[in-house]
């Protein structure tokens, strides 16, 4: 059988790669604190359940529209409503499978063969594949080691005749950076300069600590509108991952393309889903908050015991629930005999030697650095981290 070239050059996800070892390792019994998970370890709100009972119990086990059940649209656009002060009509909403769908979908209506995407690393590692299995091509720009933050002056510079979106992730997955109002007030108004789509990927937008609103982009710059499609949905706000229920808000036509396509590939989202998606978004807004107030707890936990490490390097993130540690200073060096050269060597041996699990830095394209998901207890933190200073305390 020939495989398509479009399949055959798909690189697997290390995240899954790296939380697959570190599963294993504890069915075998051994002892693991995985700061791997890229999702919320509490349960889904109370209200999305009795939802998707109540919508079971009903036989609302059918087909939907393929964009969404109406009344979870009008959920969705009161949502934005209520949080950023946006208006959107249901003809500009679109739901599916999750913001990954969503995320394909408008790739796959924006892109053409040979067109460029421009991507901020340290960036989700499937904004790339998703853009090559489009045949289009994903322009890589780094963001400074000290803030993560892009650079404007570098993101014009790259910007081509054949450039069609540019895609930010705010907070951010794996820096758990938030842009200041400012920065992205000017990298809109640059997109909305050279007429490039937005894609706005905002699935971690309730979870900022420290900074007690991020702005939307589209209050700082209103006349953006036609340009931005935000991609949302319930997994990390609500802790609903494994429903699988994302939203994109945007320009009309592109959302009405996403709708066509999408009914070509899966049709609506699980109408059970969607329903419990509702009782999320109508009546759950005061679970959201009392997670991100854990996750605040675990985010300063983890500040104060990374701190407590002489020499480790890290920034202070302010959304999401990552630390991104910079881990170049213990490159070249080893561990009972066990040569650390890059990042993925270093997150094998800790996982090995100290049964730690973590992703490295080059699952997202920027090599040097680990991510540390903080979707844990307080007590695995404390002994995770106090493996992780005996580890680099080891290295030799
Ligand atoms: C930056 C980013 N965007 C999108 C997603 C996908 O979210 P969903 O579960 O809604 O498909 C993830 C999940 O890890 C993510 O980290």
């Amino acid at each position: 059988m020939k495989l398509s070239n479009r399949v055959v050059r798909l690189v697997p996800s290390a995240t899954n790669a790296m939380a697959t070892k570190a599963k294993e390792m504890r069915a075998r019994g051994e002892s693991v604190i995985s700061f791997t998970t890229g999702e919320p370890d509490f349960d889904s709100p109370g209200k999305a359940f009795n939802f998707a009972v109540q919508a079971m119990e009903k036989g609302e086990t059918h087909y939907t529209p393929t964009g969404g059940i109406p009344r979870l649209k009008k959920a969705v656009a009161a949502y934005y409503q209520k949080h950023f002060n946006l208006s959107y009509d249901p003809k500009e909403i679109i739901t599916g499978t999750g913001a990954k769908q969503l995320l394909f979908e408008a790739l796959g209506c924006l892109v053409d063969p040979g067109d460029e995407v421009i991507l901020f690393a340290p960036v989700w590692v499937s904004y790339f594949e998703q853009i090559r299995m489009f045949d289009g091509m994903p322009v890589v720009l780094n963001t400074g080691p000290r803030d993560f933050l892009p650079s404007p002056e570098e993101f014009e510079t790259a910007i081509t005749e054949r450039t069609v979106a540019v895609m930010l992730n705010n907070p951010n997955n794996p820096s758990g950076a938030v842009y200041p109002s400012s920065l992205l007030k000017t990298l809109t108004k640059i997109a909305l300069r050279h007429n490039l789509v937005i894609i706005n990927d905002e699935v971690y937008e309730r979870l900022v600590y420290g900074v007690s609103y991020a702005p939307h982009l589209l209050e700082l710059v209103p006349e953006a509108r036609e340009n931005v499609l935000n991609i949302n949905g319930v997994s990390k706000s609500y802790a609903m991952t494994g429903w699988r229920l994302g939203y994109g808000l945007g320009p009309e036509k592109l959302v009405k393309a996403m709708t066509s396509m999408q009914g070509h590939v899966t049709s609506n989202a699980s109408s059970v889903s969607q329903w419990a998606a509702i009782g999320a978004l109508e009546e759950a807004d005061g679970d959201v908050e009392i997670m991100r107030t854990v996750y605040e707890a675990r985010r300063n936990l983890m500040m104060e015991k990374l701190s407590a490490i002489p020499g480790v390097d890290f920034y202070r993130p302010e959304g999401a629930f990552y630390v991104f540690v910079n881990i170049k200073p213990y490159l070249g060096k080893s561990y009972g005999g066990l040569l650390l050269d890059d990042d993925v060597q270093f997150c094998e041996a800790i996982l090995k030697e100290k049964g730690v699990g973590l992703v490295p830095g080059s699952a997202f394209m920027y090599p040097g650095y680990v991510r540390f998901s903080y979707s844990c207890s307080e007590a695995d933190i404390t002994e995770g981290l106090s493996r992780f200073g005996d580890f680099v305390h080891g290295l030799r």
